[in-house]
C-alpha cells in the first residue's frame, strides 16, 4: 500500500541541523546491508559539520518530527541524498530532486551502488541514465556502483 503523503518543507541546511543530518544520514545507510559500515556515527557528524556543511549546498525535508531527508548538492553532483527509514515512501526524495533539477542545473551526476536496486529504480524513474559502471576499486566501500546522469531537454 502506498503511504499518504504528509506536508513537509524544504529549507537550506544551517551549521545548527548537522547533529540532526548526521543521525539520519547514519541510520538510513544502514539500510544498505550490503555495505560495510565503515564509520561510527562520531565519523558522521565530522563529515557532516567539517565536509559536506561547507562544501555542498544542503537542503533538507522537514515534518512535523523535525529533518526527515536531506540532499547535498555540490555543481551538478548529487552527494547525497538520504530519507529516514521511517519516512521513505512519502515523496521527500522526489521533492529533493525536483528542487535539485530546478536550482539552475543543466545536469545532474551521482553515484549509486549498484546494488542498491531501490534507489537505482527511483532515479531511473526520475530521468537518471546509467552511463558508467565500476568495479568499485576507487570508492570506500570497495562495492560496485554505477554513474547516473540527467539532462536538462
Ligand atoms: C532512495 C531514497 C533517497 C528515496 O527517497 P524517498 O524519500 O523514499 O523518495 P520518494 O518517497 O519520493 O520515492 C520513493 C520511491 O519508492 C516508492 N516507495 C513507496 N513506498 C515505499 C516504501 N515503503 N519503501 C520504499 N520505497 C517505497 C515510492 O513509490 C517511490 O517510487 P516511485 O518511483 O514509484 O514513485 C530513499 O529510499 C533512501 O533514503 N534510501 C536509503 C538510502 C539510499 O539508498 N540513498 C541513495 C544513495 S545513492
Amino acid at each position: 500500500m502506498k503511504s499518504v503523503a504528509m506536508p513537509f518543507e524544504l529549507r537550506q541546511a544551517t551549521s545548527g541541523d548537522a547533529e540532526a543530518i548526521a543521525e539520519l544520514y547514519c541510520a538510513s545507510f544502514r539500510l544498505l546491508t550490503f555495505l560495510p559500515m565503515l564509520h561510527t556515527i562520531e565519523g558522521y557528524r565530522r563529515y557532516v559539520a567539517g565536509v559536506m556543511l561547507k562544501e555542498c549546498a544542503v537542503t533538507v525535508v522537514e515534518d512535523d518530527a523535525g529533518i526527515i531527508s536531506f540532499l547535498a548538492l555540490q555543481g551538478e553532483e548529487v552527494r547525497q541524498l538520504y530519507t529516514r527509514p521511517d519516512r521513505i515512501g512519502r515523496g521527500a526524495g522526489t521533492q529533493l530532486i525536483e528542487a535539485a533539477k530546478s536550482s539552475g542545473v543543466a545536469a545532474l551526476e551521482l553515484w549509486c551502488f549498484q546494488a542498491n536496486t531501490r534507489a537505482r529504480r527511483f532515479y531511473e524513474a526520475r530521468g537518471f541514465r546509467a552511463i558508467r559502471f565500476t568495479d568499485g576499486a576507487l570508492n570506500e566501500e570497495r562495492t560496485p556502483d554505477v554513474r547516473y546522469r540527467w539532462e536538462r531537454d
